[in-house]
């Protein structure tokens, strides 16, 4: 990156830019009213002092006047002329007395005496001589004479250049600390920028492995953390979706692998009919697994691309129960089950009927293929607070604690769990539940073990059966 155009540089310059700015400012406006003051000051010294010598100097004779005119100097410090208007020449001045021993040559012809002179009025001004500047203030004496005071301004403007040249130096110095001072700054902010920026990349190119630690309160320290907040949840998500593929690409092989064994088997030997339909019977199972499987794939990948389409309609629960244990009476009967509806009560849920019928199906599989033979399993339905629950019951061994709350998670089966499930079913019903706004809980003990759907309540029987059809709508996509 040009280093000019990195935030530090900016800043510095930015920073500099606002210091040399107040030094114009200061040299174009502050110094100048500070001259003029100085002057002003000098100038009022000497009106103020002016009346004082005009008398004294009219009130001598002609033998004290140098004495008179040096005191004058002395007393009022300004140099004291005295002009009288000339004999044959009334309208011109000359020098009549001057407190400088020197020469009076350079006030000679001083156009503020002169005017004084005409216009019979003080008159003030600055005036150059000699490359030198002077405070003068010029003031007639009534009959002609005029006094004229004049100071030197010499240590006046000495101070004012000192002012300044003490202000290009401590200029220089602010110049130069804020270039210091803003490139500093931000270069730490653009360290830690650069960090983020680091961060992000890495995220980019899929290593979710080092933590963005920034533990400071202001902005950027907010946005590191929620930087780090989504580097953690893109981690999470990222182990899910490997251990899904994982998952997934296991459970298929091992059906494909059986089902390769067994091709090769019957297209390699000659079997007799009995083993051929048993290796069949076999197969079968094999490829329904793989069915089942691929259904339930499809259904989580529509889950999690949101892309599952569910109505909202009311769904009388105890119909689904006899649905239930009609669809798996079969089932039951050679698991030597004992399968029926109990205490079934009028439940109008809103959901989707399909849906909920799907959940029903994913309990009572699990309870007729997780139990021993003979458990009895019992489908039912309850009201509860605003919710309408479709339950079943088993009476086997149950569920250890420590799984319960997992047997939720996708591909998690029980150790001695019958090799044929995936560990889906539990999951997608979990997820399917929450999407048409309701739960699954469970309740288990050695003994007793309670799957349940919780939907919240539609209405009633009566109004039921007339708005069906009115009500169905679909609510997501
Ligand atoms: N009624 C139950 N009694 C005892 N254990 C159960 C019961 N229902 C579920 N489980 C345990 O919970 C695990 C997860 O169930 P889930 O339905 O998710 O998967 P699965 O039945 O193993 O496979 P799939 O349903 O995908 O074919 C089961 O493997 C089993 O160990
Ligand atoms: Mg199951």
């Amino acid at each position: 990156m040009n280093p000019f155009r990195s935030v530090g540089a900016r800043l510095g310059l930015g920073l500099a830019a606002v210091v040399a700015a107040a030094l114009v400012l200061v040299d174009l406006i502050v110094v100048p009213s500070l001259e003029r003051n100085l002057i002003n000051a000098k100038l009022s010294q000497l009106r103020e002092a002016a009346p004082t010598v005009g008398s004294q100097l009219l009130n001598s004779s002609s033998f004290t006047l140098d004495d008179t005119v040096q005191a004058a100097a002395a007393s009022s410090d300004a140099r004291v002329v005295y002009f009288t208007p000339l004999t044959f020449h009334p309208a011109k001045l000359t020098v009549f007395a001057d407190s400088s021993s020197v020469t009076s040559a350079d006030v000679e012809d001083d156009r503020l005496a002169l005017r004084a002179f005409e216009e019979l009025r003080p008159v003030k001004g600055t005036v150059s001589s000699g490359g030198r500047r002077y405070a003068e203030v010029a003031y007639p004496i009534f009959g002609g004479p005029v006094v004229l005071l004049r100071a030197p301004l010499r240590d006046s403007l000495r101070s004012i250049h000192l002012v300044r040249s003490r202000l290009v130096v401590a200029g220089l110095i602010a110049l130069a600390a804020a270039l210091l001072v803003g490139y500093l700054a931000a270069s730490i902010f653009a360290r830690r920028i650069r960090r983020l920026e680091r961060a992000a990349d890495r995220i980019a190119a899929g290593d979710f492995s080092e933590p963005l630690v920034d533990s400071r309160g202001d902005e950027l320290g907010q946005l590191a953390r929620a930087f780090e907040r989504m580097r953690q949840r893109l981690a999470q998500l990222e182990h899910a979706r490997r251990e899904f593929i994982a998952n997934a690409s296991h459970e298929l092989r091992t059906p494909l692998f059986s089902l390769g064994g067994f091709l090769e088997l019957m297209s390699d030997e000659e079997l007799d009919p009995e083993t051929q339909a048993e290796f069949t019977a076999t197969m079968r199972e094999q490829v329904e697994r793989l069915t089942k499987l691929a259904t339930d794939l499809l259904d989580l990948s529509r889950l999690d691309a949101g892309r599952l389409t569910l109505v909202r309609e009311p769904v009388d629960l105890a119909a689904l129960a006899e649905i239930l244990v009609d669809e798996f009476r079969a089932v039951a009967v050679s698991g030597e089950h004992e399968l029926g509806v109990e205490g079934a009560v009028e439940a109008s849920a809103l959901g989707d009927e399909e849906r909920a019928l799907q959940i029903g199906r994913i309990f009572v599989e699990n309870a007729l293929i997780h139990t021993p033979p003979g458990t009895a399993v019992r489908v039912g339905t309850a009201l509860r607070n605003g919710s309408a629950l479709l339950t079943v019951e088993d009476a086997g061994p149950g569920i250890p604690a420590e799984h319960a709350d997992r047997v939720f998670d996708r591909f998690y089966r029980l150790e001695g769990s019958i090799a044929s499930g995936s560990g889906l079913g539990l999951a997608i019903a979990h997820e399917l539940a929450e999407l048409m706004g309701g739960a699954v809980e469970l309740e288990t003990r050695p003994g007793r073990t309670v799957f349940a759907l919780v939907l919240p309540t539609a209405m009633s029987k009566t109004a039921f059966s007339q708005e069906k059809g009115r009500l169905r709508q679909p609510s997501l996509q």
